[in-house]
């Protein structure tokens, strides 16, 4: 919506993939859709030979913790191997370009602050230098590709830029992440599983906000360097959780709602912990805010307010992106360790 580019959207559709949220820009000039897996080396070769790019923004990655622990070799095989193979297609493209065409062009790896791995309650925050230490399936899958990205730059020159974010929120968010599952469940009267005892801090970012510091780090970042892009908003789960109710409580959502009459708070669940779960995760956004003059502008109060509202003005989207697969998915999650009712 804010600039001249043209967007080449590249997207396998998985089961998090929706085409229902491209709607509103389905038919804009600026937006070209491809339906192509970055696993594939000869559709990724043809996409650059084709449009030709100036910058890759490479946001392609399985991304979800439990999933990762339950089934870890889709992670290895998108995020490390498909990492690879876009890498690979693009340094074919940028080395065929002219001297001017490969100093503009950029490589941007979004990655996560959970390759980091997790901090004690009176830890620094996480800086560019902090170093790696992945917990999960998941998060080691994001390390490797970042490894990757750097290498690729050190050994063929390749101008790479890689982010670090934290815990993304807002609309559009596939409802297996923590904020619009527990908006979901409430609306349904279903128990709201906070893990272990709720303790869990993540410093939650709103994804508008992360949207623009992508842009200006691809506009304005230096190849080669890392920034970290954070909400500065550290919260425990259960913080979380209770003011998703409360906000839900105020909105008093009707449409066939099932909302306890004494209120959301009365269906939060404690259930057994995520194997290996992170404690705590912050963020030293020094550089990005110094360097690029980046910081983020949503409040965590107004950002919860409009992702709650999104969500229940958009039950078309909900109930589409809830297939069949994603059911079964959730069941056997929360079932999982004798998490039953969910
Ligand atoms: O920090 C950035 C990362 O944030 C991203 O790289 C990941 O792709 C993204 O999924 C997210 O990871 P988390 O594991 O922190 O997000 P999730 O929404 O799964 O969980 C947030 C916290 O809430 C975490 O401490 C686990 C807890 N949780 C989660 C779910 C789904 C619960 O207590 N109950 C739940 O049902």
């Amino acid at each position: 919506r804010d600039t001249d580019c043209q967007v080449i959207n590249v997207d396998k559709l998985t089961y998090a993939g929706n085409l229902d949220s491209l709607s509103e820009i389905m038919s804009s000039p600026g937006h070209i859709f491809e339906q192509e897996d970055i696993c594939d080396g000869k559709a990724m070769e043809r996409i650059f030979a084709q449009y030709q790019p100036d910058a890759v923004m490479h946001l392609a990655a399985e991304s979800h913790v439990d999933r990762s622990i339950t089934g870890p070799a889709e992670f290895i095989q998108t995020n490390v191997l498909g990492t690879y193979n876009l890498l690979e297609a693009a340094r074919n493209f940028w080395s065929g370009l002219d001297e001017q065409g490969r100093a503009r062009f950029r490589f941007l790896h979004v990655s996560t602050d959970e390759a980091y791995g997790d901090l004690r309650p009176d830890d620094q925050p996480f800086t560019e230098e902090t170093p790696y230490l992945p917990s999960s399936p998941y998060s080691a899958s994001k390390a490797s590709s970042d490894h990757l990205i750097r290498a690729w730059n050190r050994t063929y020159g390749l101008p790479v830029l890689i982010t670090n974010c934290s815990n993304n929120y807002g609309p559009y968010q596939f409802p297996e992440k923590l904020i619009p599952l527990m908006i979901l469940n409430a609306l349904e009267g279903k128990p709201l599983p906070v893990y272990g005892k709720g303790e869990n801090i993540r410093d939650w970012l709103y994804v508008q906000d992360h949207a623009r510091a992508l842009h200006t780090v691809l506009v304005k970042g230096r190849p080669g360097r890392t920034y970290n892009i954070g909400g500065n908003c550290e919260k425990q789960n259960i913080e979380v959780v209770r003011t998703i109710c409360d906000i839900l409580d105020e909105m008093k959502p009707a449409n066939g709602c099932r909302i306890p009459t004494a209120g959301c708070r009365e269906l939060i669940t404690f259930v057994p912990d995520r194997p290996g779960h992170d404690l705590r995760y912050a963020i030293n956004d020094t550089r990005i805010r110094r360097e690029l003059g980046w910081f983020p502008q949503e409040s965590f109060a107004s950002g919860l307010q409009k992702t709650v509202k999104w969500y229940l003005d958009n039950p078309q989207w909900v109930e589409r992106v809830r297939t069949g697969a994603y059911r079964e998915w959730i069941r056997a999650n929360y079932e999982m360790q004798g998490r039953e009712g969910f």
